[in-house]
């Protein structure tokens, strides 16, 4: 390995299908990372790829985490909203940097998402822990999630 963060035990947040979501996040951008090695046409077809399935992994994976929060009543519900909007913001900005043709965008993101991850589950997500409990979260599959997500999104315009 070249120093590039991985999921790690202390991580978790203690509810399998979370830590799930997290570690294919890690994994996502490792691939994502890894591309930058292959020649200049694998790399942009794994990093256009890989970027869909990260923008798409997050509206799933937040719809995820915020409904679990409502359901278990967790009181830090409306700020760790905002932490996940600011950060979903940040992932287009750099996924539009990249697709208008900055090349550097693609590891850039890669380093954001490990970074950003490994500091959020620490600090934010790991305070419900103990609030929001297994049978709060809906165990639907990412993808199934990433459909709802885009649904609520319709209703919303
Ligand atoms: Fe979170």
């Amino acid at each position: 390995m070249d120093g590039f963060l991985t999921w790690t035990p202390e991580l978790s947040v203690g509810i399998d299908i979370l830590d799930g979501d997290h570690q294919g996040f890690f994994e996502l951008a490792a691939v994502l990372h890894d591309a930058q090695q292959a020649d200049p046409v694998e790399r942009h077809m794994v990093a256009l790829s890989a970027i869909g399935l990260l923008e798409e992994y997050v509206e799933g994976h937040f719809l995820r985490e915020e409904r679990a929060m409502e359901k278990a009543g967790y009181p830090g519900l409306a700020r760790h909203r905002e932490l996940h909007q600011a950060f979903r913001e940040q992932v287009a900005a750099t996924a539009r940097s990249y697709k208008e043709g900055d090349t550097a965008a693609a590891e850039s993101l890669a380093q954001l998402v490990v970074s950003w991850l490994s500091a959020h589950i620490a600090n934010v997500d790991h305070d419900y822990m103990g609030t929001v409990k297994p049978s709060d979260v809906d165990a639907s599959s990412l993808m199934l999630l990433v459909l709802a997500a885009s649904e609520e999104e319709v209703d919303e315009e």
